[in-house]
């Protein structure tokens, strides 16, 4: 228990940790629909060791009963259960939250738009099991392409009649981990003192870091700046060429999933200011025909509570939000087309 204090903790703000006890009473089951995959598997050990899960559905086409039966020994009290191939329906059954990490990951020299084919199919199947089973559950999407497949699940969901904007969400918190990491090493701080709010979508150029807004970030400039924003855009890149063929980033995505996660149900838990950016139906730049964004979200015991504007941009900002809205409208285009 001290081990998943202390785990949980680190998934945390400082100022929540004292909540957790409290809030566990609470019954949250949360399942995984991928779990037997590179982020499944260790996102399902990191859920395993969040007190304010309860109970825990992890589900594959393959490997999941085996999954969950090595998880289920780790000495925390939530439960586990694997499901075969033909149990999704059994999976999702009084789920609260469901995690989304099922598809293909990149090789090197590919986009993420390149996973499409494969991977707008197999979310599309998921969100209509969702819609069916669990309709009242939070869907947290980290399936890529990100910016196509959060609007094939919405657009899943509203041909069922299950579609609530307040409770999907596109999970671009390894945008944000990167960003603190990668700054806290320019600037010779830690990473918790170096958070960065990034917005837009997530794949390359639709990821905007808005450094100018962090204390730290805004006295970065020049090359260095320029290095920074690139390295935190393409920063999966460097996964994936280092993995040479063995797939993109799925340990520091498993945590990304499992922070989000806990950010999530600290807000459904009734927790105020859990603030963090996702992508979600916004209102933004709907204006524009981008109705899907990533910008700082409150979330809430409804799922989002508030929607945060992006705030005051610099120039380069302006710039990279320009180059970000036209493809990020094109991504959602074709997720919206491949489910219409
Ligand atoms: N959002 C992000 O920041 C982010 C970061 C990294 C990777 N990703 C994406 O996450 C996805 C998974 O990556 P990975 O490295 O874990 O891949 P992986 O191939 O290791 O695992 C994917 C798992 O999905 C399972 N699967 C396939 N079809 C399924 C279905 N219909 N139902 C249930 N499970 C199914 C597979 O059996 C496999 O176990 C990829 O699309 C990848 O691009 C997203």
């Amino acid at each position: 228990m001290i081990f998943a204090r202390s785990a949980a903790r680190a998934l945390s703000t400082p100022s929540s940790s004292r909540l957790f006890s409290a809030s566990a009473a609470a019954h949250t089951k949360v399942a995984v629909l991928g779990a037997g995959g590179g982020i499944g598997q260790p996102l399902s050990l990191l859920l395993k060791n969040d007190p304010l899960v309860t109970s825990l559905s992890l589900y594959d086409i393959r490997g999941a009963p085996g999954v969950a039966a090595d998880v289920s020994h780790v000495d925390t009290a939530s439960e586990v259960k694997g499901y075969a191939a033909d149990q999704l329906d059994q999976a999702l059954e009084g789920v609260k939250v469901v995690v989304i990490p099922a598809g293909v990951p990149r090789k090197p020299g590919m986009t993420r738009d390149d996973l499409f084919n494969t991977n707008a199919s197999i979310v599309r199947d998921l969100a209509a099991a969702v819609g069916r089973v669990a309709p009242d559950a939070h869907i947290l999407v980290i399936s890529n392409p990100v910016n196509s497949t959060v609007p094939i699940v919405a657009a899943t969901l509203e041909k069922a009649g299950a579609f609530d904007p307040k409770r999907l969400f596109g999970i671009t918190t390894l945008d944000v981990v990167r960003a603190a990491r990668f700054l806290s090493g320019i600037v010779e701080a830690t990473p918790n003192e170096t958070p960065v709010t990034v917005v837009g979508g997530h794949s390359g150029a639709t990821i905007v870091p808005l450094l100018s807004q962090s204390p730290h970030g805004k006295a970065v400039k020049g090359e260095k700046y320029e290095k920074l924003v690139h390295r935190i855009q393409f920063g999966g890149d460097e996964v994936v060429q280092a993995k040479d063929g063995a797939g993109s980033a799925t340990l520091s995505m498993a945590y990304a999933g499992a922070k989000f996660t806990n950010s999530l149900l600290r807000g459904l838990n009734g927790e105020k200011g859990v603030i963090t950016p996702t992508f979600v139906k916004s209102p933004l730049f709907a204006d524009q025909g981008i109705d899907f964004f990533s910008s700082n979200v409150e979330l809430g015991p409804n799922g989002v509570e508030k929607i945060h504007p992006i705030g005051e941009l610099t120039a380069e900002e302006e710039k990279l939000l320009a180059a970000c809205l036209p493809e990020l409208k094109k991504n959602i285009e074709k997720g919206k087309a491949f489910v219409a």
